[in-house]
């Protein structure tokens, strides 16, 4: 008899930890996103982070997913879906990124609290530096238009690879699991998918290929302009 109480009482014990655990879930999740306010468009310069170009594209394909900090799912109430939206909850302080959410959990040794967490990559040190500048510039809502693409003599490593960093294809097509079984981990893995013709059949959406980046907006016509380029010459590993 005694044994029984002593059961039930440990059942109920136990159902009450998970629901306590449970508990901090879905905190305050924020409303719908205003429209996100129109970012201040100009020229671009080498040496500026532009937030539109820069970051969103690689928040949108790294962070703002199902599951994580899309609209849906907030997780910590952390939306990374536009430019308010990620200043807000991601805690973005202007000329001070040690002290910005957003910025520690990219740098942060702990791997329960880095992000993206295990068993996504960490993002590459030049993307991880890029918020740091751009925190550092006063984290503007800024985006560029290049007043030309330049498409001659395109490079791999200054530029095929950081575009498919700035896009999120690296960490999805990285590591021991690659998302698809694509990988996109280096120069012979890019070669190897741009041969088969589904690097440019997936970035130009075209029938018949899973569309990439599976969400947020298509790779914009300079980069691709320019990865076409560095395949027609025969893809110089540069
Ligand atoms: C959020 C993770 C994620 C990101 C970001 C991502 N991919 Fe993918 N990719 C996938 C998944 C999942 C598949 C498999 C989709 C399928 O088979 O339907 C895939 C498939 C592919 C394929 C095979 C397409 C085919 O139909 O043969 C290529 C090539 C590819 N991705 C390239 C890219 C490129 C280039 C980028 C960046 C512009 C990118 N991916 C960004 C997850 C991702």
């Amino acid at each position: 008899m005694k044994e029984t109480i002593y059961s039930v009482l440990l059942f109920l014990a136990a159902i009450i930890m998970v629901l306590q655990a449970c508990q901090h879930e879905p905190e305050n999740l924020n409303p719908d996103p205003d429209p996100d306010p129109d970012p201040v468009i100009g020229d671009c310069h080498p040496d500026t982070v532009y937030f539109q170009n820069d970051l969103l594209p690689l928040l949108t394909a790294s962070c703002a997913r199902s599951g994580c900090h899309d609209a849906a799912t907030q997780a910590d109430g952390v939306l990374l879906t536009n430019y308010e939206s990620v200043m807000e909850t991601g805690d973005v302080r202007p000329g001070d990124p040690e002290n910005s959410d957003l910025y520690e959990v990219l740098v942060e040794d702990d791997p329960d609290k880095r992000m993206p967490p295990p068993p996504n990559e960490p993002l590459a040190q030049e993307q991880i530096q890029q918020f740091y500048t751009w925190i550092m510039q006063g984290a503007l809502n800024l985006e560029c238009i290049d007043a030309e693409c330049d498409t001659e003599d395109v490079t791999f490593s200054g530029v095929v690879f950081p575009h498919l960093q700035n896009y999120g294809c690296v960490s999805c097509h990285s590591g021991s699991s690659p998302n698809g079984a694509v990988l996109l981990a280096d120069y012979d893995a890019v070669k190897t998918m741009a041969e088969s013709g589904r690097l440019m059949g997936a970035i130009r959406q075209l029938d018949g290929f899973a569309a990439m980046p599976p969400t947020g907006d298509a790779m914009a016509d300079c980069p691709v302009d320019q990865i076409q380029s560095w395949i027609d010459e025969e893809m110089p590993d540069n």
